[in-house]
């Protein structure tokens, strides 16, 4: 952050969230800015629920360029925004808002950043049988870009309940048959007999409890592709099993690097530096991880 003056040319982006103390995000987009040498400046908003819609009459009356959304307003956001793309649209949440002359456009690089990641390392999910761990906000968001770029979907969750109503959602918007099935190992084995990639969109294994794992390491194998959305430790119980067992592996990293490099890019129009975006966040997880 060394040479940067602000100015009256100056834009602004900035993330709105619920506690937000804890957010990477301008690490990431304020180090990008630098690096691309944009007049951009990225800035933590703590925003409380009830004030939400206050904030984003703000975003207008200051004409912030774009903002990141993060918990608890992912969902709450939207009948305050102009307009959504299609895929925000269709997943029920927003993570990113760009300011466009004043119309207020919402999408969801969650979903996109996830499928980046896959494609970056040469994964095509498109026919390919995935299973999805967890049925929350982030399995959403990943199982409908999924189901949407034709992947074959088995989603477990602990309540079962949560992984039927996401399922009914699939097929209602897509017209696919998504399975449900209840989180036990039984149903686990079944599953990744035939699997091609396993996606862990729940909490298990992440800081403190960093001995979890979803999955009982005998079930992985060669022929897998494991992702893991938790980045916080940086190589969960699952990867490491994963990798031990022979499979490839991506890290919660890469997703949240994609999200923010996607974000970026939509209020920049230049191409995020995502190699910098990820050692800064490597290197913030590491302090955080000491
Ligand atoms: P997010 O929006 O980040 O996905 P969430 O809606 O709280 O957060 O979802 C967390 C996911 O992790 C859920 O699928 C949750 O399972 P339930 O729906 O049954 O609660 C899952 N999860 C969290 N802790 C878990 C645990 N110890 N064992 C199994 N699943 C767990």
């Amino acid at each position: 952050m060394s040479d940067r003056t602000i100015s009256a040319k100056t834009r602004l982006c900035g993330v709105i969230g619920d506690p937000i103390e804890h957010t990477m995000s301008p690490a990431i987009h304020n180090a990008a800015f630098i690096q691309t040498g944009l007049d951009y400046v990225y800035i933590p908003f703590h925003v409380k629920e009830k004030e939400l819609g206050k904030a984003i009459d703000g975003m207008r009356a200051l004409n912030v360029r774009g903002l990141n959304v993060t918990l608890p307003h992912k969902v709450t956001i939207i009948p305050f925004l102009d307009e959504l793309d299609s895929l925000a649209e269709k997943i029920g949440a927003v993570n990113t808002v760009t300011n466009d002359e004043g119309i207020l456009k919402g999408s969801n690089t969650d979903a996109s950043g996830f499928l980046q990641a896959l494609l970056e390392r040469g994964i095509e999910p498109k026919g390919k049988k995935v299973i999805v761990l967890g049925a929350g906000g982030a399995s959403r968001a990943i199982s409908f870009i999924l189901a949407e770029r034709g992947a074959h979907l088995v989603i477990l969750n602990r309540r079962l309940e949560r992984a039927v109503e996401l399922a009914g959602r699939l097929l209602t918007t897509f017209s696919k048959e998504v399975r449900a099935l209840k989180l036990i190992a039984e149903n686990l084995t079944w599953a990744l007999e035939e699997a091609d990639i396993l996606i862990n969109t729940t909490s298990m294994g992440m800081s403190p409890n960093i001995s979890e794992t979803p999955v009982p390491s005998n079930l992985l194998r060669s022929g897998l592709t494991v992702s893991d959305i938790v980045y916080n430790p940086i190589k969960t119980r699952l990867l490491r099993e994963a990798e031990e067992a022979g499979a490839e592996t991506i890290s919660g990293v890469d997703m949240f690097v994609w999200q923010g490099a996607l974000s970026f890019e939509r209020w920049t129009g230049v191409k995020a530096p995502i190699k910098l975006m990820r050692d800064e966040v490597i290197k913030e997880l590491q302090a955080h991880e000491k």
